[in-house]
């Protein structure tokens, strides 16, 4: 297949102000590094994004920019293709970033002091958006049921007191990549109807799920849950375009929507950048082929990094891949100290990935690796590390 073959073709992405290779690299102070942790791909873009996006660099005005009804027919296609699950219109609330909509939430729905419930290790963003706006973070850490993270439900009922008004969700799970299936999901649903929480739920990695594992949407739950429900979601990491810097959330409650609505005008965020609504439009509606592709591309990335693994590195062990494109693997087996394994990558392996205690200290004793590159990078990555390896294990 045409899209499958470009995939696999290594594009140098440093200097281009990129996150992932260009502040890495600075941050570590070494041009050498292969970077596997910022969570965007190294694949050039659908072409339907980048011809939308040169049609608007040919006409060459870069005027102020509205949200359209395409924006709006295009996340709710994907829905209902991809999803089997039907959005309104008028549920839907253009937001820059899903790292301000989830800061905003916290802001508009809560007070300082109040809590706020998010499962740990966490991506940081959401964490952060809890207790940077002054609110309290009430900690449900994630436990491992054979060999599966999973979601401690009799904890859950003793961390509630009058002061929690909120549960932050992140389906399918960044960093661990858990998937969670519609029974679990009802649970957290009852549980938010039971003591009167909002529940938001961050799904931009929900396009992204391994063979055989299903993606079910917090807005299939019951009516009762959908009116306490804020999904956050974006087309950024399905089609590969986090710099454009677009997302949206899908608000059933009327009443909750305006809160944010209003919140989203009083900061001047909702106009979209010019490239956002093309971004949505095309990748939504006219992208399908290079999206299949890529997941498959993920898959097998994902099969050569376990059979490399099992070969080369066995105290390195990778938990399932339910969904998104990141491997959490637990180096415990080892018995180094964090310190000790990112020396070990930056200094002797050259490669570079994300600790686990960037998801908190939850996430002490484990490390997360990005799938989302060419099969040669991934390769090249392995090679150096396997080279390496011997010195990890004195
Ligand atoms: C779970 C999760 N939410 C949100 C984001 C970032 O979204 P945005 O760029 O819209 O802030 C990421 C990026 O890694 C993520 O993993």
């Amino acid at each position: 297949m045409q899209e499958s073959i470009k995939l696999d073709q290594v594009i140098d992405r440093r200097n281009t102000n990129c996150a992932k290779w260009d502040t890495m690299d600075q941050v570590y102070h070494s041009q050498d590094l292969i970077h596997l942790g910022v969570a965007d791909m190294d694949f050039k873009a659908p072409q339907s994004i980048s011809d939308a996006f040169q049609s608007c660099v040919d006409h060459g005005i870069y005027g102020y920019t509205d949200i359209n009804e395409g924006f709006y027919e295009a996340i709710i296609r994907w829905f209902r293709d991809k999803n089997h699950t039907d959005v309104k219109k008028e549920e839907i609330l253009f937001c820059p970033r899903i790292s301000i909509s989830v800061s905003l939430a916290v802001e508009t729905y809560t007070n300082p002091g109040e809590e706020v419930i998010i499962h740990t290790p966490s991506y940081d963003a959401l964490y952060e958006g809890i207790v940077k706006n002054h609110r309290v973070a009430v900690e449900s850490p994630l436990i491992i049921r054979d060999g599966k993270y999973t979601i401690d439900f009799d904890e859950l009922e003793t961390l509630v007191s009058e002061k929690t008004k909120m549960y932050i969700l992140c389906s399918p799970f960044n960093p661990v990549s858990r998937v969670w299936d519609r029974e679990e999901l009802e649970k957290i649903g009852a549980f938010c109807v039971k003591h009167k929480l909002l529940l938001y739920v961050d799904e931009i990695h929900g396009d992204f799920t391994a063979p055989g594992i299903q993606f079910t949407t917090a807005l299939q739950l019951a009516d009762e849950v959908r009116d306490r429900l804020i999904v956050a979601s974006s087309p950024t990491k399905t089609f590969n375009v986090p710099g454009v810097i677009v997302s949206y959330l899908i608000i059933p409650n009327g009443k909750y929507k305006k809160m944010l609505e209003e919140d989203i005008h009083r900061l001047g965020m909702n106009n979209p950048n010019i490239f956002a609504v093309a971004a949505v439009e095309q990748g939504y509606r006219n992208s399908d082929d290079w999206y299949d592709a890529v997941l498959t591309y993920i898959d097998e990335n994902d099969a050569f990094t376990r059979e490399y693994f099992g070969k080369h590195f066995p105290e390195f062990q990778i938990f399932p891949r339910e969904g998104t494109y990141l491997l959490w693997i637990s180096y415990e087996a080892l018995g180094c100290s964090e310190d000790e394994l990112k020396e070990w990558f930056i200094r002797e392996a050259g490669v570079e990935v994300y600790m686990g205690t960037k998801f908190g200290e939850k996430g002490l004793g484990y490390f997360r690796l990005n799938l989302g590159t060419t099969r040669k990078m991934l390769s090249d990555a392995f090679e150096r590390m396997r080279k390496a390896y011997p010195l990890l294990k004195k």
